[in-house]
């Protein structure tokens, strides 16, 4: 007797294993998240993200070329913002002479070819860490927040940037800033909208960069952000941001909500990405750092894994690591 199928055949040599293999990770999957400071020749690692970095622009611009060079066609803005600049109404977010507007002037003229992305949300420039007004009682306000998001993507915008990205999960606010790009004339800037972004604990890490982890204390993000329990709701989300005028969906965090990247995907058939995030990018390293995983086998395996559940691309800090990698292959 024999088996009635020999699956193993086509897994003996690597050529039939290239021949036969459904989804492949190129560079251009990729986005690279970056955290941006004032200053000059300032440097200053993030201890919990072994190898992630606040750069101030001078610092930032050979990364931008990095990117260029490696066919990384978007970088995405994080700003570190001064503590003295910070609000309970997060004003600075719309200052069109900020830190980002800034950067997406810089990088806009010296490399016009890459895609710089911006995040809409009030958290590096809010006092209390929330991303959006709060209310006497510490609830965070919808429809008032939506205003100030609608002035920070417009300055952003503004500034030459080529996709927005709201973070923040105020109901609506697709839908205002698709309105209020359209009547400034914006017709071009993209909007990728962080659909389903869950109330998530692997955001650790990133408040630690931005330094909203000390502002956000022991409150949390359940009153806007998704709960981790539900799938469903997702794709009410992100059919509500399509109708809104959204370009590209996203799911976050990544390596823990495939199953939901895959049901956006097969539903919508929208450009659909993943963030893999500050959390799960510590993961990874520390386990490495301990000898416990093959750090650029992880690295590469992960990634591939959100192309197979049906992402086309990843927002990942291992972005430029994975790209070297890839080269090697
Ligand atoms: C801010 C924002 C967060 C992340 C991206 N934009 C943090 C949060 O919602 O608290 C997290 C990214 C990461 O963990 O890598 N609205």
């Amino acid at each position: 007797m024999y088996p009635a199928g020999r699956p193993r055949r086509l897994r003996r040599d690597s050529f039939t294993r290239n021949l036969v293999r459904e989804h492949a990770l190129t560079a251009h999957d990729l986005i690279y998240p970056v955290f941006v400071q004032e200053g000059e020749k300032k440097r200053d690692a993030v201890p919990s993200m072994p190898g992630v970095d606040r750069l101030s622009l001078d610092l930032l611009l050979p990364v931008a070329e990095q990117c260029v060079k490696a066919g990384i066609p978007v970088m995405a803005l994080f700003p570190v913002i001064d503590a003295s600049l910070k609000t309970p109404a997060g004003d600075e977010a719309f200052n069109p002479n900020g830190l980002i507007p800034r950067v997406v002037a810089a990088l806009k003229s010296r490399f016009p070819e890459l895609g710089v992305m911006t995040d809409v949300a009030l958290d590096p420039y809010t006092s209390h860490g929330q991303d959006g007004l709060l209310d006497d009682t510490g609830y965070i306000l919808n429809d008032a927040t939506v205003e100030v998001l609608v002035k920070q993507a417009l300055t952003q915008s503004q500034a030459g940037v080529d996709i927005v990205a709201p973070s923040d999960m105020m109901d609506g606010r697709i839908g205002a800033i698709r309105t209020a790009l359209e009547a400034r004339g914006d017709i071009h800037t993209r909007i990728m909208a962080y659909s389903a972004k869950y109330a998530s604990a692997f955001y650790g890490p990133f408040r630690d960069a931005v330094g909203s982890a000390a502002t956000l204390g022991k409150s949390n993000k359940k009153v806007y952000q998704m709960d981790p329990g539900n799938s469903d709701e997702a794709l009410r989300e992100v059919g509500l941001d399509i109708a809104e005028g959204a370009d590209m969906v996203m799911v976050k965090p990544g390596m823990p909500y495939l199953d939901i990247v895959r049901r956006v995907k097969d539903e919508f058939h929208v450009p659909t990405f993943a963030y893999q995030v500050s959390g799960e990018y510590a993961m990874l390293k520390a386990a490495a750092q301990n000898g416990w995983l093959d750090h650029d086998a992880v690295v590469l395996e992960s990634l591939l894994a959100f192309k197979r559940a049906g992402a086309d691309g990843v927002l990942t800090y291992f972005a430029l690591d994975a790209v070297r990698l890839l080269q090697k292959q």
